[in-house]
């Protein structure tokens, strides 16, 4: 979602006092360009982690355009847009007509998190294969001619309510590549749309069935319709799709009569009237004087199997309830399954989920619950660059009944208020958290900050403001048979750059000393590891005069965190989702909210019609391929 719109809730931040040591010498390290980071050479056995390998490509310009652009020698072409057809006999889109029906058969809107899931299932498969798509959020006045900031509350009906509601979700096509072209599989029957208008969904771990779960729609606790704001997500081992709930506050307005839960969603950042009140007349559910406890069936992680279009999708409670931006899994040592997870919103926190069974491949079924049964931790970054996960366990510490906490439900539903009391640290929006497959170490995306107060910088959120983010890198310890421990109490963590334009002194932005002029960036949202573990970080909230897209840059090796842009998204867009192939042949992003650019650009003369460039067309989130020309591996 666009950065303007998000991260407005300082839900309680946690006073981090002063800073004691800012680490300088680690982050001098970087300025100089020196090959490895102080704190992977002093853990590691480097050679079996390095991720090397140059990234080969002409570096494209900085630029603002109405169209986008990928480097020299690429293609980039447009997959599917908001409301092309998804489900066999959908009705073509029609932009004066966009309804509930309609929209429940089509590519929904404002695509963000991809997933590519080659088919075979559990293959490697490069050319064939499922593409799961997140669809965040409704922009009213590209939908609805007569929608403006002015006119919404009078021109949104029940009936566009509910082809809001329908627009989002998620997206199941199957797709092929053909001569180096990628298509769509019209018709096929595993395309499916998962809505937030009507997909029946199961509550599932530690708060499924809990009294503060149930509704007079659902007294069980344990059914919910459909899913909100899906942002970015993950993929499991076993396959399955985890899709991040983020700022599902905005779908609810109405003021509830019950002082717990009032106090429970203003710390989720419900705020007044919400953004979407008409939605309360499309569904009586988001009126929270009607029903309260609503909201605590939303900001979970959802999990999907995409390989069956009649399964019914999880909602996974024991990986708490927050703002969740991204799922970033990875099997520890002993075969435990872990999550990474960011808050997405100022001052909250980095999470992590361990699971207390291991992943077994050879039996399908045991996975089947991983993700009911662990350990949920939040992360405190010390000054000294020591990472503790501090478990947010029912009866244990401050996680009591005089505090509030009945039962570990109430530990989840409440995950932020938990985490404050455990000392997590506040950060500075933490948007993709994800795990680098050659080195383990894993990167988190620092969106900004800009209500940082300079005495509330640490070392790991050390600008106050933070106009630009940053990027935190974080290293397991190595286990015994020499694989990492993503269950340890404690890792190490250092900065791995602070975006901004290191040619202004006032930035304080720290890359390679070798980044050109057009490899700075702002705002790091959503990343990507190609098959050599080279990070690609795509933007929300570019500097003025500069659009959003993605940069690659190496992890390890004598060009560390020398990023270089790659790919750019037309005016008023951000840039989510990049996914690669297994084969490292083909980068899939999502362009999200294109010609969302501020208050005049309507639907009659939005500053782009990116991709269409028709009159009679509005602009149109969509999903593009990037492959080589004349075929081979994006970035070599
Ligand atoms: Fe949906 Fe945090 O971006
Ligand atoms: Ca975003
Ligand atoms: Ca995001």
């Amino acid at each position: 979602m666009k950065h303007t719109d998000n991260g407005e809730t300082p839900s309680g931040r946690t006073p981090l006092g002063r800073l004691i040591e800012k680490r300088l010498s680690r982050r001098a390290v970087l300025r100089g360009g020196t090959a490895v980071s102080i704190t992977a050479l002093a853990l590691t056995p480097a050679a079996c982690f390095r991720a090397d390998g140059g990234l080969r490509f002409r570096e494209l310009a900085h630029g603002s355009t109405a169209d986008h652009a990928v480097a020299d020698g690429y293609d980039a072409n447009v997959l599917i847009r908001w409301g092309d057809p998804v489900v066999p006999g959908a009705p073509k889109f029609e932009p004066n007509n966009v309804t509930g029906e309609a929209q429940s058969q089509q590519f929904g809107m404002n695509n963000d998190f991809i997933a590519f899931m080659p088919l075979p299932r559990g293959s490697n498969n490069s050319a064939h294969g499922l593409l799961c798509v997140n669809h965040e959020f409704c922009v009213a006045t590209q939908m609805f001619p007569d929608a403006s900031m002015a006119t919404a509350l009078k021109v949104m009906t029940a009936e566009r309510g509910r082809a809001e509601l329908a627009s989002l979700g998620h997206s199941v096509i199957e797709i092929k590549k053909t001569d180096g072209q990628w298509t769509t599989v019209d018709g096929s029957s595993y395309n499916r749309r998962i809505t937030a208008l009507a997909t029946e969904m199961e509550v599932t771990g530690p708060a499924a069935g809990h009294e503060r779960m149930k509704t007079s729609a659902d007294d069980t606790g344990r059914r919910v319709i459909g899913t909100l704001f899906n942002c970015a997500g993950g993929k499991t081992p076993w396959h399955t799709v985890l899709t991040a709930e983020e700022n599902v506050h905005f779908s609810f307005s109405g003021t509830p009569n019950d002082a717990r839960e009032a106090a429970n969603h203003r710390s989720m950042g419900f705020t007044g009237p919400g953004r979407y009140p008409w939605r309360a007349a499309a569904d009586p559910r988001f009126d929270l004087s009607k029903e309260p406890r609503e909201p605590n069936r939303f900001g979970w992680i959802v999990e999907l199997d995409p390989y069956d279009p009649n399964s019914v999708p999880k909602k996974r409670t024991a990986l708490g309830r927050f703002r969740h931006e991204g799922a970033g899994c990875a099997l520890s040592h002993d075969g435990r399954v872990v999550v990474y997870q960011g808050d997405d919103a100022r001052f909250e926190c980095i999470y992590r989920y361990v699971s207390d069974d291991a992943y077994d491949p050879d039996n399908p079924e045991a996975n089947r619950d991983l993700l009911d049964k662990g350990t949920l931790s939040v992360g405190r970054f010390e000054e000294d660059g020591t990472l503790v996960w501090i478990p947010l366990v029912h009866g244990t510490g401050p996680l009591t009944a005089a505090n509030g906490f009945d039962s570990q439900a109430d530990v989840l539903i409440e995950t932020r208020r938990a985490a404050r009391f455990l000392g997590g640290t506040p950060m500075d929006r933490p948007e993709d958290v994800d795990v680098n497959p050659i080195t383990g170490t894993v990167f988190a995306m620092l969106t900004n900050n800009t209500e940082r107060e300079a005495d509330e910088t640490g070392a790991s959120n050390p600008r106050g403001p933070n106009p630009f983010g940053h990027v935190i890198e974080f290293t397991p310890p190595v286990a015994s048979n020499g694989q990492r421990d993503h269950a340890a109490e404690t890792y190490t963590w250092d900065i791995f750059l602070q975006a901004g334009n290191p040619a202004e002194a006032e930035h304080s932005a720290v890359y390679h000393e070798d980044t050109s002029e057009h490899g700075w960036f702002g705002a790091p949202d959503n990343c990507a590891f190609d098959p050599k573990g080279r990070l690609w970080i795509a933007t929300d909230g570019a500097p003025d005069g500069i659009n959003d897209g993605v940069w690659a840059c190496q992890v390890d090796g004598s060009e560390r965190a020398l990023t270089k842009h790659f790919y750019r998204v037309p005016h008023g867009a951000e840039l989510c989702g990049p996914e690669f192939t297994p084969d490292g042949e083909t980068l899939f992003v999502a362009v999200q909210h294109p010609g969302l650019d501020g208050p005049n650009s309507l639907f009659d003369n939005p500053s782009t019609r990116w991709p269409d460039f028709k009159e009679d067309m509005p602009p149109r989130s969509a999903v593009v391929a990037i492959t080589k020309r004349g075929g081979g591996e994006i970035g070599s």
